[in-house]
């Protein structure tokens, strides 16, 4: 059995407006609305959760009952912080579980509304052979690592090497029993941090090998502003002949009618 959870307990901050972003509309839908339709249309997900920020509840209620998405069991307030809230779900997972009774979570953020079904697959299948699954894409960026100094500013202090720094992205996929006993274990450090959950198993688990599916370029995070313009843009190409590889005639019909020249053409 697979369970989705959708993490939407976050408020936005960064995107900074009055509603959480997870509610904003765009494609003609709230960005939730489009996550949770991906995981109701995925073959192998038997059933959905969502952790929603406080307040907010009915509003996701009303998109679940509207959009008939059948698979959500539950709408659960989120906690204070991204592991709060998954804390919260797996004590949700657990309820009425027997102790040797075991399941497959996944752990999606609910601002990742273009998650593709083939990322879900492979999640769900690496779950056959590992107990921790994460997913990431390589990263174009040079990552710096830095540390600040006072008043001076930041300093570079290390540049890994790119070829084998990846950027990671969700779903996170568990076996219940593997991700909670590492939240357990994390909940007796006073030192507690993570801002995602294969962080808290890599910590607290050492032994639990987490096995790294390839993400995808469009399950993007809507993160900052401009992430909402560049989602909105990234969904109408979704239903065209968008490059997901080199193709020079996918450039081409994308790019028609534009001034840009491309391949000398
Ligand atoms: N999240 C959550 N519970 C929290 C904080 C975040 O479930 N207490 C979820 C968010 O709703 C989001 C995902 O984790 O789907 C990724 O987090 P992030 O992009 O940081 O979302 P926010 O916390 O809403 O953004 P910000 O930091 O700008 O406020």
């Amino acid at each position: 059995r697979t369970t989705a959870v959708v993490l939407a307990g976050g408020t936005g901050q960064r995107v900074g407006l009055s509603i959480p972003k997870q509610l904003l509309k765009i494609a003609g839908k709230a960005v939730i609305e489009h996550t949770l339709t991906i995981f109701q249309n995925a073959e192998d997900i038997d059933d959905i959760i969502v952790m929603m920020a406080p307040g907010f509840v009915p509003d996701v209620e009303k998109i679940v009952v509207k959009a008939q998405l059948t698979k959500v069991t539950r709408v659960i307030e989120g906690g204070a912080t991204r592991n709060e809230t998954t804390e919260r779900a797996i004590a949700a997972l657990g309820e009425g579980l027997a102790e040797n009774e075991d399941r497959n979570v996944l752990f999606h953020d609910a601002v990742r509304p273009l998650l593709s079904q083939r990322v879900i697959r492979d999640c769900v299948a690496a779950l056959d052979r590992y107990q921790a699954v994460d997913v990431a894409i390589p990263s174009a960026d040079t990552i710096i690592v830095t540390r600040t100094h006072g008043e001076d500013g930041e300093f570079i202090t290390e540049v890994p090497d790119r070829s084998r720094l990846r950027r990671g992205q969700t779903p996170q996929a568990f076996k219940l029993s593997t991700i909670r006993k590492a939240y357990r274990i994390a909940a007796g450090d006073p030192n507690f941090q993570a801002t995602d959950d294969c962080s808290v198993v890599l910590k607290y688990l050492p032994d639990v090998p987490i096995h790294v599916v390839a993400g995808d370029e469009y399950n993007m995070k809507v993160t900052q502003p401009v992430d909402v313009f560049l989602t909105d843009k990234l969904f109408q190409l979704a239903s065209t002949a968008a490059p997901r590889q080199a193709d020079e005639a996918a450039y081409r019909e994308l790019l028609s009618g534009k001034t840009v020249v491309v391949f000398g053409g």
